[in-house]
């Protein structure tokens, strides 16, 4: 295993083309300061560029995935300086939202202990999450008076139903991991000692897929999510079929085809992945 530490983030990798970041500021509740955001962007960089690392799993180090912003660092350090503050919130939110929605491999979100406020914006930007059943959510910014902000709000729009996501972006009301996944927040529950060894079997299953067309999938999915008509879907798709076959250096088209009609050695809708309670 190789271990890369930047002052508040941890990267992991054990050469099986998984890499595990942690936030690492257990004795914070891992919250998000302005070196955290800082080491995240440095981290999401590095492994970006890792031809060795398919797919990313984002967690907490210490049991806990992130207490949201530093109301310390990020809030009341910069209090008096609104254009400073300003300036900040974009970059914090590059990393999580322009970064991690649109990242060119696979994204876990590992869900243990706390997910608060601000970090609804990483947890919601990844592809998957996978919660403990005793973790705890909440959006707790009415409780001391701000708004669900930065991309908070967005992300909530984005993966919560219109009732659920008001009721507790107005409310700050707690919820636990299985009702993250009743909410469709997360794919699905665990106990949280099974937590690393199950999200680490799911990554497994998710990188024997090709990971060409499993990428080109959620850039579809997202974009038309972002708000197209049914044309613009239909064009967008065909012209992004015809470059995935083009560029595709698996050929996975060619190949599952030929296995399938010719071959007849493969049955694509005859696998589903066992583990998984998502609907
Ligand atoms: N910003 C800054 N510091 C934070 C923090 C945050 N969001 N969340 C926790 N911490 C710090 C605490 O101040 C404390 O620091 P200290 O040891 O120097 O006093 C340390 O982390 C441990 O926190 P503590 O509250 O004792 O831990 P806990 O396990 O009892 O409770 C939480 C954990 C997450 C429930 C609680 O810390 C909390 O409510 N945090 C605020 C979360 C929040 O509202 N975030 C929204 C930001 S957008």
């Amino acid at each position: 295993m190789t271990e890369k530490l930047l002052s508040t983030v941890k990267i992991e990798r054990n050469g099986d083309g998984i890499a595990w970041v942690y936030i690492n500021r257990p004795e914070k509740r891992n919250a998000m300061s302005p070196q955290v955001h800082r080491d995240m962007s440095e981290a999401f960089d590095e492994l970006e560029l890792d031809d060795d690392v398919k797919i990313v799993v984002i967690a907490g180090e210490g049991g806990v995935f992130s207490a949201g912003q530093d109301l310390k660092e990020t809030f009341r350090g910069l209090e008096n300086d609104p254009a400073e503050r300003f300036r900040q919130e974009q970059r914090y939110g590059k990393w999580r939202w322009e970064r991690l929605w649109n990242f060119p491999k696979v994204t876990i979100a590992m869900v243990d202990g706390w997910c608060v406020g601000g970090a609804f914006t990483h947890f919601i930007a990844c592809d998957f999450a996978i919660t403990s059943d005793e973790a705890q959510y909440s959006l707790s910014e009415v409780n001391w008076g701000i708004i669900p902000g930065g991309m908070v709000s967005k992300a909530v729009v984005e993966a919560m139903g219109y009732r659920a996501g008001l009721y507790y972006c107005m409310t700050g009301e707690r919820f636990d991991g299985a009702r993250a996944v009743e909410l469709g927040l997360a794919n699905f529950a665990v106990p949280s000692a099974e937590l690393k060894a199950r999200t680490q079997a799911f990554a497994e299953e998710m990188m024997k897929k090709n990971q060409n067309v499993v990428v080109a999938t959620k850039q579809v999915y997202r974009a038309i999510k972002r708000g197209m008509d049914f044309d613009q879907s239909f064009d967008y798709m065909s012209a992004k079929f015809t470059q995935l076959k083009a560029t595709d250096s698996n050929r996975g088209y060619d190949t599952g085809l030929s296995a399938f009609v010719d071959e007849k050695s493969y049955r694509p809708a005859h696998d589903p992945y066992p583990m998984s309670t998502a609907e």
